[in-house]
């Protein structure tokens, strides 16, 4: 994963969804902000009060991993004391009428206990802890820290089970792979800031629908397939639901 260096860009024409239209969500960050957890970058994020550097790379993780838990620890604290928003259930109650699948940037479980039931985690989930000695040895956290000398069942000690900075996407084709046969595709809540996730919006087929919702719409190249939603996602989201059930 890597910030933003250089914009995509394959525009396409428009259409409407179909009934049973496979509808993609690629969200960001901006969808949790309405149930309080914070965004990373505009006013308030996150990155104004850590650096990148400190807490979200495998070097700072070499450094000083004491500090890269208590980063992951408090922020894993906070999530249960928010709630899903409009948004994340918006997105939920869509798998009543589509197929639905939502490809998160976040590491938040919003939109799992919104009731999403098809979830591809991008860059990891705070919610759960890893190996440093086994990448496949994955360990549910329900809310607990991870602290210096909690180790996995080889003894290894535990690290969260995010990508930072610098490291691979596991599930990067995955993610390619389900936007290109995308019939609708809504770009939710991100500054596409950071690639390769950004470039998945531009990868879905000519004939899909675009949609793309955020307060400030981003200057990114490219977004003018995009039907531009300059509204927060509990707002927005519930009413393109509403549209599209009714198409
Ligand atoms: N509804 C919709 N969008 C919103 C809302 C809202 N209520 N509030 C803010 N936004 C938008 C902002 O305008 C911004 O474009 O959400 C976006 C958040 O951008 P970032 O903070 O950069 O988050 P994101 O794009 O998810 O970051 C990508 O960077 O730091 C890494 O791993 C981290 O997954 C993250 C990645």
């Amino acid at each position: 994963m890597r910030e933003k260096s250089a914009a995509a860009s394959n525009p396409d024409a428009m259409s409407g969804a179909t009934p049973r239209s496979h509808i993609v969500v690629l969200s960001g960050a901006g969808i949790s902000a309405e149930s309080g957890i914070r965004t990373f970058r505009g006013g308030g994020g996150l990155w104004h009060d850590f650096r990148i550097e400190d807490v979200a790379t495998p070097e700072a993780w070499q450094r000083d991993p004491e500090r890269a838990l208590g980063f992951y620890n408090v922020r894993r604290r906070q999530l249960y004391s928010v709630e899903p928003n409009a948004g994340h259930r918006a997105l939920a109650g869509l798998e009543r009428d589509f197929p639905v699948t939502i490809i998160t940037q976040n590491i938040d479980n919003l939109h799992e206990r919104a009731g999403s039931s098809n979830i591809l985690h991008l860059h990891g989930a705070l919610d759960k802890a890893r190996s440093t000695a086994d990448d496949a040895l994955i360990y549910d956290l329900a809310g607990r820290d991870i602290r210096l000398g909690n180790t996995c069942e080889l003894g290894s000690q535990l690290r969260p089970h995010v990508v930072w900075f610098g490291e691979m996407v596991p599930e990067l084709e995955r993610a390619e792979e389900i936007v290109r046969h995308a019939d609708v595709l809504i770009v939710v809540g991100t500054s596409f800031s950071v690639y390769p996730a950004a470039n998945l919006a531009f990868l879905a087929p000519s004939h899909a629908r675009k949609v793309l919702v955020n307060p400030e719409i981003p200057d990114t190249v490219g977004l003018d397939a995009f039907e531009c939603i300059g509204e927060p996602a509990a707002r927005a989201l519930p009413r393109l639901a509403e549209e599209l059930r009714k198409r």
